[in-house]
């Protein structure tokens, strides 16, 4: 689907990821919706598109509340384009995890997906068009240790990717998943104690990536229609040796990962 003249709406783009995401559709022709819980850093992302020439608008919303997603789709009407972004999540032992923290890490990015999709979804089907991204982390395809919530949670929205691919084949509306490798946003800093958890492993062979260059693979798997897209190179190397070597992959990444 080409995005020019689209409308794109993008969570978790206040920074990081998101925000350069947002930033690309909108130097591609797009409108874009962003949406995060911090205006003010929403605020900067609209201003810096606008003075790009963009187009776009910012709309607040806290994504781990059922009440508010169901508000921002009254807000928005169906987007040509919704990116699935937003995510949390401390790296931690499940018995090391309080439930409420647990849950918040559920919400977004799993549940906040979930329901956000499914509110666009019947529009969307009606159409005969549209285009869902959702971005997901490398550990829904090769589990690390000392991170129970956070994993579940990409999980989940892996399978929901796999499901809704499935409903939706021959209706015109598609889904991509997009999964970078680490990124260079502020993740780590916002989810303290992750970045110490990456196994050893990861660590020596994949080198991270920009959030510039997650936005373009973000924008090109809707553009080129593309099912899934893991990069880089690296990352896809260690994905096929976890399917073709299983025990040995995770074992590797067990054997340099996080011990208690
Ligand atoms: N960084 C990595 O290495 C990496 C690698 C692979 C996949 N990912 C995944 O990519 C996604 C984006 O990551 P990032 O690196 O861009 O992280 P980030 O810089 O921490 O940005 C996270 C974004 O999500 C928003 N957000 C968090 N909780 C929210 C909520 N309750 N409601 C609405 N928005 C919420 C944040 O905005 P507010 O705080 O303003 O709400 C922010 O815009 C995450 O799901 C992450 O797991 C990251």
């Amino acid at each position: 689907m080409q995005v020019e003249g689209k409308k794109v709406l993008v969570t978790g783009a206040s920074q990081g990821i998101g925000a350069e995401a947002a930033f690309r559709f909108a130097a591609h022709g797009a409108h874009v919706h962003l949406v995060a819980r911090s205006a003010e850093l929403l605020d900067l992302q609209v201003k810096r598109i606008s003075e790009f020439g963009g187009s776009a608008t910012a709309h607040q919303a806290d994504l781990a509340d059922a009440g508010q997603i169901r508000a921002l789709a009254e807000e928005v009407p169906a987007p040509d384009v919704l990116v699935n972004n937003a995510g949390v999540g401390r790296w931690l032992f499940l018995d090391d995890t309080e439930p409420e923290e647990l849950v918040t890490m559920t919400a977004v990015p799993y549940l906040a997906a979930l329901l956000l999709t499914r509110e666009y979804l019947g529009a969307m089907r009606q159409r005969g068009s549209g285009w869902i991204v959702n971005v997901n982390s490398p550990v829904s395809r090769l589990p690390i240790p000392g991170c129970v919530g956070y994993q579940s949670a990409r999980w989940a929205l892996r399978g929901l990717t796999a499901s809704l691919r499935s409903d939706l084949r021959g209706t015109g509306v598609g889904v991509s998943e997009v999964i970078p490798g680490k990124v260079s946003s502020e993740y780590f800093s916002n989810n303290p104690g992750a970045e110490e958890r990456i196994p050893g492993i990861a660590r020596l062979m994949i080198p991270t990536v920009t959030p510039a260059q997650c936005a373009k693979a973000i924008v090109d798997a809707v553009e080129k229609e593309r099912a899934e897209h893991l990069f880089p190179w690296q990352l896809k190397a260690f994905e096929i040796s976890g399917r073709l070597f299983p025990g040995l992959t995770s074992y590797l990444a067990w054997k340099t990962g996080t011990h208690r």
